[in-house]
């Protein structure tokens, strides 16, 4: 697969005055462009709807970084996958390790959480990685195993039919430190291989990201690892200048 899927993830950041002076310059510039690579933004959700207005008629898509198990009624804060389809968002990042810490999503949630963005027709982005405890201990690949297994048991084998994953070494995201090539090649070809046996069908249907400190300066290097499809970028996705140069790095790189 030689189209990268770009994941910009704002977290916690954005304004009305960040979608004008960041999205939409994105958007044009992938429109002018004609950059081919699937472009996904994830704002904060109270910025999905006039987002998603934003980019109307360009490439880029709009994602969220959240959705809630259930459908409908007394759970405060909490949005659905019935409203995300309402505002005709597709994409959901499904169990990022800053959920899983701060907000106590633990493996069975997150998968919970996949099962209805699937069942919606929505399609997840399921991240999963390893602690720096977890690497030093060389259990890297037990943990990706593990948060994977729990989606299977639930899903069944056909559970990462359409879908992303996004391995992010804990350790990695924020840090400014990334794992070698080596090592990330590694990972991706083991969750892949790993997906595919339990698949029962040789076809990838899947997409596998990186993410972790992914930057204008590295992007060039990680575009070479052949079994990582595209990348999930947080801090540097909020700078229009580096973001950009990433976008142009991966449609040069093509
Ligand atoms: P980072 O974040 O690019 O700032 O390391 C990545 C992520 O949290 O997905």
């Amino acid at each position: 697969m030689n189209k990268k899927i770009i994941i910009a993830n704002w977290k916690l950041n954005g304004s009305i005055q960040l979608l004008q002076n960041l999205l939409k310059p994105i958007s044009d510039f992938v429109k002018m462009n004609h950059i081919s690579s699937k472009v996904i933004i994830a704002p904060p959700s109270v910025y999905l709807n006039q987002a998603y207005n934003i980019v109307l008629n360009t490439n880029v898509i709009i994602g969220a970084q959240n959705v809630d198990v259930n459908s409908f009624g007394a759970f405060t804060g909490e949005i659905s996958v019935n409203m995300l389809k309402d505002i005709n968002i597709r994409y959901v990042i499904v169990g990022h390790s800053e959920r899983r810490l701060h907000h106590q999503e633990n493996n069975i949630l997150i998968a919970k959480k996949f099962e209805v963005v699937k069942h919606a027709k929505l399609i997840p982005i399921l991240c999963i990685g390893e602690t720096d405890k977890d690497y030093n201990l060389y259990t890297t690949q037990r943990v990706c195993q593990k948060q994977i297994d729990i989606i299977f048991d639930l899903l069944g084998e056909t559970a990462f039919c359409n879908t992303i994953i996004a391995y992010e070494p804990i350790w990695a995201i924020g840090s400014k430190k990334i794992p070698s090539l080596n090592y990330i090649q590694d990972m991706c070809c083991f969750i892949k291989d790993y997906i595919l046996k339990q698949q029962n069908i040789n076809k990838k249907s899947f997409f596998i990201q990186y993410g972790g400190s992914v930057n204008e300066n590295n992007i060039q290097q990680l575009c070479k690892i052949p079994d990582v499809d595209g990348f999930l970028i947080g801090s540097v996705s909020l700078s229009l200048n580096k973001f950009l140069k990433i976008l142009k790095t991966i449609s040069i790189d093509k």
